[in-house]
């Protein structure tokens, strides 16, 4: 099957992606916009069995940003409907591969329907034991931290309670580890209010490949890339 797995001693836990670059894959072709938005939604179901298959256990996925709403309505709508596509003809076949789906971001400002369907899409499997994979539709970092502020606020937290750990239970994130590598592509390096809180440790690993092109040689490249680099997380 894979070969990747012996080549490297350190394989990541948790991969986060920012899936960049939709957009011009299908103006290079002389699509509309939303043809690469489908073609990179199609994307994430064959990497994200393909990490299951080397037992990454937590991949994150950064759908639909909350700043993402300032794009035309037309593009916003085309969106949600690819996304909610997707989650519809996806996760039954990842549920048979035992991935766990989980939203993370402001679900009650999504369309009715596409929280019915990403919460239909929890419930069915949340029982299983592979990866994890979070989709951070209508997320934003500031905004989870706001988010978790505002929670420990109304439950009355003594301020002495407060720490690191009690602060990571309260973001959208609780019970997932911190993120190792950060994945963006289509040549921006940027983080873009993704993780803000999760990725104060993590590796970084940019690409000019679009995102549609992302292919298992260039996942296969940036975990060779990662398992090369030294994390001493602020020690010698
Ligand atoms: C990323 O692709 C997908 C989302 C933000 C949902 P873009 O739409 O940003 O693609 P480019 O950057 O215009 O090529
Ligand atoms: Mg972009």
């Amino acid at each position: 099957m894979t070969s990747i797995k012996q080549q490297i001693k350190l394989l990541p836990v948790h991969i986060a992606f920012v899936p960049d670059g939709n957009g011009r894959w299908a103006e290079k072709r002389g699509l509309p916009r939303l043809a690469g938005h489908e073609a990179g939604v199609k994307k994430m179901r064959s990497l994200v069995e393909y990490l299951n298959e080397l037992k990454i256990k937590y991949v994150t996925l950064y759908g639909f940003s909350t700043e993402n709403w300032g794009r035309p309505e037309e593009e916003v709508h085309g969106l949600f409907r690819v996304l909610g596509e997707r989650i519809e003809k996806d996760v039954p076949k990842l549920h048979r591969k035992g991935v766990k789906v989980r939203h993370l971001g402001r679900i009650e400002q999504l369309p009715d329907w596409l929280q019915v369907s990403i919460r239909r899409a929890e419930e069915r499997t949340k029982d299983n034991t592979g990866l994890t994979m979070s989709l951070a539709f209508n997320y934003g970092g500031r905004v989870e931290i706001v988010d978790a502020v505002r929670r420990i606020v109304t439950e009355g937290i003594p301020p002495e309670k407060i720490d690191e750990k009690l602060f990571s239970d309260y973001l959208y994130t609780a019970g997932i580890p911190d993120v190792d590598l950060l994945i963006r592509t289509g040549d921006e390096w940027r983080l873009s209010n993704f993780l803000l809180w999760q990725t104060a440790y993590s590796e970084y690993y940019f690409t000019d490949v679009l995102w549609p092109d992302f292919t298992e040689e260039d996942m296969d490249k940036a975990l060779v890339t990662y398992s090369q680099r030294e994390r001493r997380f602020g020690a010698l």
